[in-house]
């Protein structure tokens, strides 16, 4: 069989056609044009490889459709180090830590309280920065941002979910949820609007005028949730979101979570306890004494 290869818009991304002969299925059908090697063999059409690159490389059409077979990074982190000046000595919470999160992943981060989890999320997310290395996202190197740059790259690319959802109780849910729109200059109606379709999409529609305070744990997760993700960030950073939460509403939150991943096509970076919600995840990471290890996840109890 010949395959053809199609490198044409995002770099480090190969496709490789299949042939349509093996590809019968419904979506097939939607095909308008192909491809042909001249000897009667038909490709996949250029519509439905351009189609894929412009999803993201996520949507794929079916086993015998286009593989993306090496999806870009999100995320690059490089020999990471932080060191927290505590009195007269020195507490060396990580170092040399390297990772790469591909597009469309989501990764666990599991580790005692205190390995540094949420230090490590603090940094990716420009929240606080690193005493040595660097970390690449989203075509910024987010370790050298000046202040200003580093809010709008908070702002631009990374929805947070902390475990303590920091909502303001005296605002109304829609108005929580419509916040981060507002700041960054949208009108209000649109703003508002924006924030019913997302108070949909976390089953909280009948709660929009109700102050965020009088929500359950629960609601105030999925509030947050929204809130996080209105302004469309490609990379969801959440900080034991469940941890707070009762067995029950945990699993309903980290359910949101992961659809909400997926129908958003995010990149999700999850520091939790909960191995069995780790285990649900593409990848685990376990930071332990300094050092990050990647934990298959079917090895952790479910
Ligand atoms: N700003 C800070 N100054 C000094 N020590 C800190 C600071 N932030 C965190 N630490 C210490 O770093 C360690 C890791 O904290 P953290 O990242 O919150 O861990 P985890 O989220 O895994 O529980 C803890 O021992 C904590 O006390
Ligand atoms: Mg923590």
């Amino acid at each position: 069989m010949t395959t053809v290869t199609l490198q044409p818009v995002i770099s480090g991304i190969q496709f490789f056609a299949d042939r349509v002969s093996k590809l019968e299925s419904r979506e097939e059908q939607l095909l308008s044009s192909s491809w042909s090697n001249g000897i009667g063999d038909r490709f996949y059409s250029f519509e439905t490889a351009w189609f894929a690159i412009v999803s993201g490389c996520r949507l794929m059409r079916g086993r015998g459709g286009l593989h993306p077979i090496e999806q870009s990074p999100l995320l690059r982190v490089e020999g990471l180090k932080k060191v927290f000046r505590s009195g007269e000595a020195d507490l060396v919470l990580f170092e040399n830590l390297s990772f790469q999160v591909n597009k469309g992943e989501m990764l666990a981060i599991v580790g005692q309280s205190g390995a540094g989890k949420s230090t490590l999320l603090h940094i990716v997310g420009a929240l606080d920065r690193p005493s040595a290395g660097a970390v690449y996202c989203a075509h910024s190197q987010v370790n050298s941002l000046s202040e200003d740059d580093a809010a709008e790259f908070r702002n631009r690319e990374i929805g947070f979910v902390w475990q303590f959802h920091y909502l303001l109780p005296e605002f109304t849910a829609l108005e929580n949820v419509a916040m981060p729109l507002l700041t960054r200059g949208q009108a209000l109606s649109i703003a508002e609007q924006e924030a019913s379709s997302w108070l949909r999409q976390v089953g909280l529609e009948a709660r929009g005028h109700h102050r965020s305070g009088e929500l359950s744990g629960g609601e105030q997760q999925r509030l947050a949730l929204a809130r996080a993700l209105i302004t469309k960030p490609q990379l969801l950073l959440a900080d034991e979101p469940t941890g707070d939460l009762d067995g029950r509403t945990a699993e309903v939150v980290f359910e949101l979570i992961a659809r909400l991943h997926r129908e958003h096509q995010l990149t999700s970076l999850i520091a939790t306890h909960n191995l069995a919600f780790a285990r649900r995840c593409h990848r685990v990471m376990r930071l332990d004494q300094g050092r990050m290890e990647e934990v298959a996840p079917e090895s952790l109890p479910a």
